[in-house]
């Protein structure tokens, strides 16, 4: 029997070899392996277990064990007992009838229609590996800071704040967010018009659940942020992909009376992937045409804040009084990802119009972070966190364009006014999936650029590559790397390939 249910822990033992945890209590671990041993199909159907006496005997342990054991089991239906002895019973699992275990089927299931729609296009990579585009410089983030505006938010906060509050979120972060927007994207807004929202995800969420319909049209930039295209999935919103230029998102002419949008996805300051500025005549014509038809634009400013060159691109939303403009923003880029705190600035008077629709959709929450946030931008942190993070960024991005340009040259490097990733656009010949496929398998994760676009054309071919998480020195050893990479796709190696051989890359 030892040989199927297998030997037991003793507790003396343990404790004489100075043994870490304690182990289960004799009784507990005999009964735990013989069920295991019924399920598992080990102790079949009908066979015959022994005598408790034979078992205590075999086991170590006293017969009165044996009896509690074989009681429980008889019970619960495990075993029966009779004059003959104690028997397993007929159990319903296959194991335990001693069958070979069935590979799971496919469960039939009538998922909602919007669920098919998120096709398995992304691979879920580890967002700290060098090259993701997205994550800024997560070991250069003030933690002691970070961590004495929490303490503080803990010290002061009465027992109330540990309710749910208010579920546009605390009026601290609010004003403190507004007073920062005003002055640093020129954003025309004050706190009460601040929504707090688990991420700029959720602030898209709730501008779709706001102000759309399903059926509505959604315009989204393509390529453009899939999180976007999330949102309006999830709204059941028919949604139209606009090509995006050097000057941004490039309207057709006659798509304002074909296809009339209720919402529109943008990101003016720095288009996501390609970088691309939203000219001032495209933002005025968008503006003045969603007010005539009754759109909203979303304006996502995303990474704004980290403008390199010349004066920083105010938004959208402060260009001219009362824009139908719902400005969204996240600290996930200025702050971390997983603080998970973003905000949408709804219009002045839609925020007190919306405000019992807005207290059923959220609840609030994450008061002491919000609070601890709110001490961190009113003190100064934030701003000086955002200095540094901009000088180191801008070096970054320019090591990053150097050896892009070393090793690409003549491929298209597109973006770089501001934020944390560059966008290189490659020959057809060159598949960006199964490049950035194969970067993946060396520790590397910039992302196929073919992977946010709605209508892949030839010129959405390339990697969206970021520098944010990604020390100066590292950039070149990794774009070396990736040109190995390409040029064994392309068949007619440019350079020798860098070491590559199978081993993940530490670069
Ligand atoms: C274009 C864009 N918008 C917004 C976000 C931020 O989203 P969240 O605040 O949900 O992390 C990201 C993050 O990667 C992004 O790329």
């Amino acid at each position: 029997m030892i040989e199927i249910i297998g030997p037991l822990a003793s507790p003396a033992a343990s404790a004489a070899a100075g043994g870490g945890a304690k182990p289960e209590p004799l009784q507990k671990q005999l009964l735990e392996r013989l069920q295991q041993a019924i399920l598992a199909g080990r102790l079949p159907a009908g066979s015959l277990l022994p005598s408790s006496r034979l078992l205590a005997a075999e086991m170590g342990v006293s017969r009165n064990t044996v009896v509690i054991a074989y009681e429980h089991l008889a019970a619960v239906g495990y075993v029966v007992a009779d004059k003959k002895g104690t028997r397993v019973s007929p159990l319903s699992s296959p194991s335990a009838r001693g069958e070979p275990p069935s590979q799971p089927a496919a469960p039939d299931v009538a998922y909602a229609s919007r669920v098919g729609q998120f096709a398995a296009t992304r691979t879920h990579a580890d967002n700290t590996f060098p090259l993701t585009p997205g994550t800024p410089a997560l070991d250069r983030f003030p933690l002691t800071a970070w961590r004495r505006a929490l303490e503080r938010s803990m010290e002061r906060a009465s027992p109330l704040a540990l309710g749910y509050g208010t579920p546009a979120g605390e009026p601290a972060l609010r004003d403190a967010i507004a007073a920062h927007l005003r002055m640093a994207r020129g954003v025309r807004c004050e706190g009460s018009q601040v929504v707090i929202t688990e991420g700029a995800q959720e602030a898209l969420n709730l501008c779709v659940r706001l102000f759309s319909n399903p059926g509505d049209v959604a315009w989204v930039e393509d390529p453009g942020y899939r999180g976007a295209k999330a949102a309006f999935n999830l709204g059941d919103l028919a949604t139209l992909p606009i090509p995006v230029d050097a000057e941004g998102m490039a309207v057709p002419s006659d798509a304002w009376r074909t296809q009339p949008p209720k919402l529109i996805y943008t990101s003016p300051a720095h288009q996501y992937p390609t970088g691309s500025v939203l000219s001032v005549a495209r933002r005025l014509e968008l503006i003045a045409q969603a007010r005539r038809s009754g759109a909203w634009l979303i304006e996502d400013d995303y990474d704004g804040e980290f403008r390199h060159t010349g004066e920083p691109i105010a938004s959208m939303q402060g260009l001219v009084e009362d824009a139908p403009v719902l400005y969204v923003g996240s600290f996930s880029k200025t702050m971390f990802p997983a603080l998970r705190i973003g905000f949408v600035v709804l219009p002045q008077p839609i925020a007190a119009h919306t405000a019992i629709a807005v207290q059923e959709m959220l609840r609030g929450g994450h008061r002491l972070e919000q609070l601890a946030l709110a001490h961190f931008i009113e003190s100064g942190e934030f701003g000086r966190h955002l200095g540094r993070m901009r000088r180191l960024y801008r070096e970054r991005q320019q090591a990053l364009r150097d050896a892009l340009t070393e090793h690409f040259a003549p491929s298209q490097i597109l973006g770089g006014n501001c934020g944390m990733h560059l966008t290189l656009r490659l020959p057809p010949r060159i598949d960006d999936r199964t490049l950035a496929e194969r970067a993946l398998a060396q520790g590397l994760n910039p992302r196929a650029l073919s992977g946010f676009a709605l209508q892949p054309r030839a010129e959405t071919n390339g990697l969206v590559i970021g520098y944010g998480n990604t020390p100066a020195e590292r950039l070149a050893p990794a774009i070396r790397v990736l040109a190995g990479l390409a040029a064994g796709l392309d068949g007619k190696p440019k350079r020798r390939p860098a070491a590559t051989s199978g081993t993940k890359l530490r670069v």
